[in-house]
């Protein structure tokens, strides 16, 4: 179903375990099923992209804050948010091999080769016509009427022999988790996002930091969701972490608030420079229960777009029925108009595992030079794990002592490393393949000329440049104003 070319989505799943980014989770009993650990440049990575995110949506902006909240949350949180009720996927297995499809991407699919087929009518019913119907079914959950769509208006066109289905089944998402063993009846659920902590809340913090709308909350926190199909490697899992921003808005203004935030969104993936044809808007069709709209910031992997982050518009939908359920008063108290209600919010939703794949996929270039393969990760500096490696030429002397110093002076401002161990060339390979963007070596021209020589990843080019300017070099090329000297939207 998925249109990864094998090669390539192998390259970069072994690249990212050779080199210390991402491992199967619990390896060595065969791992678990779309649970994945991050080694220890996958977490350096992981913490930047973290931390770019934090500086751009609540760091450089006066009116968000940031909350870190817990990932049980009382039972009844999941009544109130409509997770217990809505949060489910809708799946069918395939009668011959036993597979298992997400029903909408399934339908999606089998339009997708049809349309590029022939682009044909099938018995007179536009191809259109069917997703029309299917959307309609689906929206309103009549799974009934599915399954004899299915089987009558997709199968009858036996298109081939893997289109024969057993019946759709239906399974939330949701990990549910015993809270105290001595009591069985007393259970909750791992959260399937983030958001809900923000909401119960609102109130919290609002109060503790005199918040005025429109404002906003942060939060980048794990989520869990009982994901059936895997083999995406890390873009859907079942262990995750997200990136989310709530913001609390007047009502009536959600059209406004709206359009800026998937502006200022795409703005800031931008700022990653993957390419800006690699992004697609696209309008969410089939929306969870909470949204009344939603817009999707899509990527292209490999030779498909998939969502990348959402933008939602959940109306009053959580604080109204967290209202209902809690008793506890959350409704917004405006001074101006003398008024209460409650207000309107726009989300931002990023998974950070799927950033995160998003940029490592881009990232990894392969180049031919005379003869020999050279891979490196073309990664933006600021996600890069490592900024600079010191590598002397030669393991004795005065050019150790130049080395260390070096590294000394340097190791407190950005995070390096120090090595000496293989050849020249292996070393400069390893550190290209975890996307270092500079090289410095040391070696007898430094004893005597009190110069190093620096290497840039991408274009390999090195130059002499005075070790008492080094400092200067680095702050001129790890400025990351120099990304936001537009001002933010
Ligand atoms: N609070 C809203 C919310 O959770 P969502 O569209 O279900 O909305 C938001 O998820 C983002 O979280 C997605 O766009 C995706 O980046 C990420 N995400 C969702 N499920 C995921 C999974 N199973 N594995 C990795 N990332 C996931």
């Amino acid at each position: 179903m998925t249109n990864y070319k094998k090669k390539n989505i192998d390259i970069i799943i072994n690249h990212a375990k050779v080199y210390g980014f991402i491992f199967k989770s619990s390896e060595i009993y065969n791992g678990i099923k779309s649970i994945y650990d991050y080694g220890p440049n996958g977490i350096e990575m992981k913490n930047n992209i973290k931390n770019f995110w934090w500086d751009y949506m609540v760091k450089y902006r006066d009116n968000i804050v940031g909350v870190d909240t817990s990932i049980l949350m009382n039972n009844k949180v999941w009544d109130a948010s409509g997770h217990k009720k809505n949060f489910y996927e809708y799946f069918i297995i395939n009668y011959y091999n036993k597979k298992i499809y997400i029903l909408e991407e399934l339908l999606n699919f089998i339009l997708y080769k049809i349309n590029n087929k022939n682009n044909i009518k099938i018995n007179n019913i536009k191809i259109n016509n069917i997703k029309i119907k299917f959307l309609k079914l689906f929206k309103k959950k009549k799974i009934k009427k599915l399954n004899i769509f299915f089987k009558k208006k997709i199968i009858k066109y036996n298109l081939s022999k893997i289109l024969k289905w057993d019946k759709i089944k239906k399974i939330n998402l949701m990990f549910k988790t015993k809270i105290n063993s001595f009591k069985k009846k007393e259970y909750t659920y791992l959260r399937p996002e983030t958001a809900q902590g923000i909401f119960v809340n609102f109130k919290n913090i609002k109060n503790s930091n005199r918040m005025k709308i429109p404002f906003g909350i942060a939060q980048i926190g794990k989520s869990f969701r009982n994901e059936i199909i895997s083999k995406q490697f890390i873009f859907r899992i079942k262990e995750f972490e997200q990136m989310e921003m709530q913001f609390f808005i007047f009502p009536g203004e959600e059209k406004k608030w709206y359009k800026y935030w998937i502006k200022s969104r795409l703005e800031w993936h931008y700022f990653l420079n993957l390419g800006k044809n690699k992004y697609r808007i696209k309008d969410h069709k089939n929306l969870s229960h909470y949204t009344t709209f939603a817009t999707d910031i899509e990527f292209k992997f490999f030779d498909s777009f998939k969502e990348l982050e959402g933008i939602h518009f959940r109306k009053d939908f959580d604080l109204k029925n967290h209202q209902k359920l809690s008793k506890k008063n959350l409704k917004y108290f405006d001074i101006k108009s003398n008024k209460k209600f409650f207000p309107y919010v726009i989300e931002t939703s990023l998974g950070l595992d799927r950033i995160f794949y998003s940029i490592f996929y881009s990232s990894i270039k392969i180049q031919k030079i005379n003869n020999k393969k050279r891979i490196y990760l073309k990664l933006p500096f600021f996600i890069s794990p490592i900024k600079i490696a010191i590598l002397p030429l030669i393991k004795k002397g005065k050019i150790i002592n130049i080395s260390k110093k070096i590294f000394n002076n340097l190791k407190y401002k950005y995070y390096i490393v120090y090595d000496d161990k293989d050849s020249i060339g292996k070393r400069y390979r390893r550190q290209d393949a975890i996307g270092t963007p500079y090289c410095i070596t040391i070696d007898n021209k430094s004893v005597i000329n009190k110069t190093v020589t620096i290497r840039n990843r991408d274009t390999m080019k090195q130059i002499n440049y005075k070790i008492k300017n080094i400092n200067k070099y680095f702050k001129k090329n790890f400025d990351i104003s120099n990304f936001f000297k537009k001002k933010i939207i």
